[in-house]
């Protein structure tokens, strides 16, 4: 990283940023195709791969995608720092593994907890390689916390406190990659996007919108960290892993729950798939230097305008400034 470039920098932005977006936008164009698709693994887009050496920091490692992804970048060589909600679920799921992984406890609603992760996963080790912002929530009801809408809260604004307390240490390793977890579901996010003016999500429920709200966040701070980032050894990129069975509908109704791990087992991704384009993008020497892009299925495709937005990425940014500021640093 050049020396005049640190986390200040990254946090206030800068003018000398404004040509960014061109250069992000010439990035996606330019980012090589994989052969890999809905069908691959992530034990198959990594094979061959040694990460010996380098350390991943995953949250959400005791379910569905991020158990697998730590299962595979552990398999592969790589030190896992896993993210669960209790220490004794953290636990299991890493003894549960083969290769080096540390438990850590992180509950994203609680930015006391954020805090204490970060400030844990920075005793633990050093710079860190790939950060994966992959736990994630679907909620049936509204809820809130900090007077905010719970998803926007889990699925935004802990992964945006947590990579901004852990961001030195992205920007110390040769090339740390910031890899966030959206979904194809932010097009499901209201037409004129984040609703900055009603961010308590007062008003008629609606669970895609909510949830398409917080994938849309995900994606927008994806790329504004991105934008951030140009000129440091650093990326920031986001994806839809798959439709993929796991126990993300555990909060709807039973039958539905049941109907989607049915229909799932059927006609979604597993879990080893799901975990493919999370794993590729983290991971893949094709890669390198690949910034503020979105993949499906290993590819770079092209999301909602919305998420293209970077005005709204930028306006966002400041926002959740604004909402984590007492703990950002
Ligand atoms: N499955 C899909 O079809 C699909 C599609 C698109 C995107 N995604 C995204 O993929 C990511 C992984 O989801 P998944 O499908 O693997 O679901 P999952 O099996 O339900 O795993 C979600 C993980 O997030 C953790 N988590 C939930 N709330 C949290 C909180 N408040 N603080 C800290 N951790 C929390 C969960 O911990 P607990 O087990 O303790 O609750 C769990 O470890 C999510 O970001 C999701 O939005 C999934």
């Amino acid at each position: 990283m050049p020396k005049a470039l640190n986390r200040r920098h990254i946090l206030q932005g800068g003018a000398w940023l404004s040509l960014a977006p061109l250069l992000l936008e010439a990035a996606c164009v330019d980012t090589p195709r994989s052969p890999f698709g809905d069908d691959s693994t992530a034990e198959e887009v990594t094979e061959g791969l040694d990460l010996t050496g380098k350390t991943a920091l995953v949250t959400g490692v005791n379910s569905g995608i991020g158990y697998e992804t730590m299962r595979v970048l552990a398999l592969r060589g790589a030190h896992v720092l896993g993210t669960a909600r209790t220490a004794e679920k953290g636990q299991v799921a890493c003894d549960s593994v083969v290769g080096h992984t540390t438990p850590l406890v992180l509950e994203l609603s609680d930015f006391d907890s954020v805090v204490a992760c970060a400030d844990a996963a920075q005793a633990q080790v050093g710079a860190i390689d790939m950060l994966i912002c992959n736990a994630g929530v679907l909620l049936n009801e509204l809820r809130q916390v900090r007077g905010l809408e719970m998803h926007f809260v889990v699925n935004h604004l802990g992964h945006f406190l947590l990579v901004n307390r852990l961001l030195e240490q992205v920007l110390a390793a040769p090339e740390g990659r910031v890899v966030v977890v959206a979904s194809r579901a932010h097009h499901s996010a209201p037409e004129d996007g984040i609703q900055f003016d009603n961010l308590a999500g007062e008003g008629d429920f609606d669970r895609q919108e909510f949830y398409g709200h917080s994938k849309l966040a995900n994606g927008l701070f994806a790329r504004e960290l991105a934008r951030r980032l140009e000129g440091t050894n650093a990326t920031s990129n986001s994806l839809h892993p798959g439709v993929v069975v796991t126990n993300i509908a555990r909060n709807l109704p039973g039958w539905q729950d049941a109907i989607f791990r049915f229909a799932g087992s059927l006609f979604l991704k597993s879990v080893e798939e799901g975990a493919a384009t999370t794993c590729y993008v983290a991971t893949s020497p094709e890669l390198a230097g690949v910034n503020g892009c979105y993949f499906s299925a290993c590819n770079p495709v092209t999301p909602s305008t919305n998420m293209l937005d970077d005005d709204m990425a930028q306006r966002l940014w400041s926002v959740s400034e604004q909402l984590t500021r007492p703990y950002l640093s």
